[in-house]
């Protein structure tokens, strides 16, 4: 029996990479997305693995949207192994440009999305007795950086949110783990005007999570080492001399 993933963003960059590569090593794959039935790269991925990949349309930002999502995922292929929760958007902002529209927008996809998800996806898993999360967050939820709060907080609220729901759902045989990583080559990342360190392609960053998810249990997987410490060092030095350095990114 071949496991299932149900990717949800996976149209286009980190998402579709992942998809094309979990189908490639035999996995059955649902991937969702606004217009993921619409999409003519789905579409393309579908004439390839056209017994193996199914598209449900879905919008994250939606309730209702989500728990129809959820049961038409279930049934694709009578139930899901594992739900890979990899939307996201953003839009940075200065503060004299600050759009409450945009904030709202990022809350909703990065973070609430993530727990209506959650919300409609663990009975399916508690039925069933097991089932597995993975959420893609971003190391920019270790330390709020100039520009990207809007963005960092959702995600800084996911983490927490995983921290949060791990052990409960843990004694239910339901696992919950969460990917912190730098800088991809993505439509999401077209919008930086900086030059992006250790900048990955989607698909070596999805090859890259694929490897670190089957390598280990651990509940965080983080790349690449060199952006992610130095976050992690804002997020663990004093704040006087974390300022100090992201004062400088102004
Ligand atoms: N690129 C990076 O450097 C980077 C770094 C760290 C973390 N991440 C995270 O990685 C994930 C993928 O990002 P990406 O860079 O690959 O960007 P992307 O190409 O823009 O992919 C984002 C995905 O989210 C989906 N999505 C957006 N709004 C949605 C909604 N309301 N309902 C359902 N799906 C929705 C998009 O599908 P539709 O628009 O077709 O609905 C798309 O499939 C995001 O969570 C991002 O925060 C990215």
């Amino acid at each position: 029996m071949k496991p299932t993933l149900w990717i949800v963003g996976g149209s286009s960059g980190i998402g579709f990479e992942l998809a094309a590569l979990y189908l490639k090593n035999n996995y059955q794959v649902i991937v969702s997305a606004r217009k993921a039935i619409g999409s003519t790269s789905l579409q393309a991925l579908s004439a390839q693995y056209p017994e193996t990949l199914k598209l449900v349309d879905t919008d994250v930002s939606d309730t209702q949207s989500v728990l129809e999502a959820t049961e038409k995922a279930w049934q694709s292929f009578g139930g899901i192994d594992t739900c890979f929760y990899n939307a996201g958007v953003y839009a940075p902002m200065k503060v004299k440009a600050w759009d409450i529209a945009k904030f709202e927008q990022m809350t909703q996809i990065n973070y609430l999305g993530a727990v209506r998800v959650t919300t409609a996806l663990t009975p399916f898993f508690q039925k069933s007795g097991k089932g597995s999360f993975v959420f893609n967050a971003s190391i920019s939820s270790y330390f709020g950086l100039p520009y990207g709060g809007g963005y960092s907080a959702p995600k800084a609220a996911l983490m927490n949110f995983c921290e949060a729901i791990k052990p409960e759902l843990e004694t239910e045989n339901i696992d919950v783990r969460i990917i912190n990583y730098g800088f991809v080559k993505t439509r999401l990342t077209a919008k930086n005007e900086f030059e992006m360190p250790q900048l990955l392609e989607p698909s070596e960053a999805a090859k890259i999570i694929y490897e670190k998810l089957n390598a280990s249990n651990r509940f965080e997987i983080r790349f690449p080492f060199l952006l992610t410490s130095f976050l992690y060092f804002l997020r663990c030095a004093p704040r006087r001399i974390a300022f100090y350095f992201t004062s400088k990114t102004l």
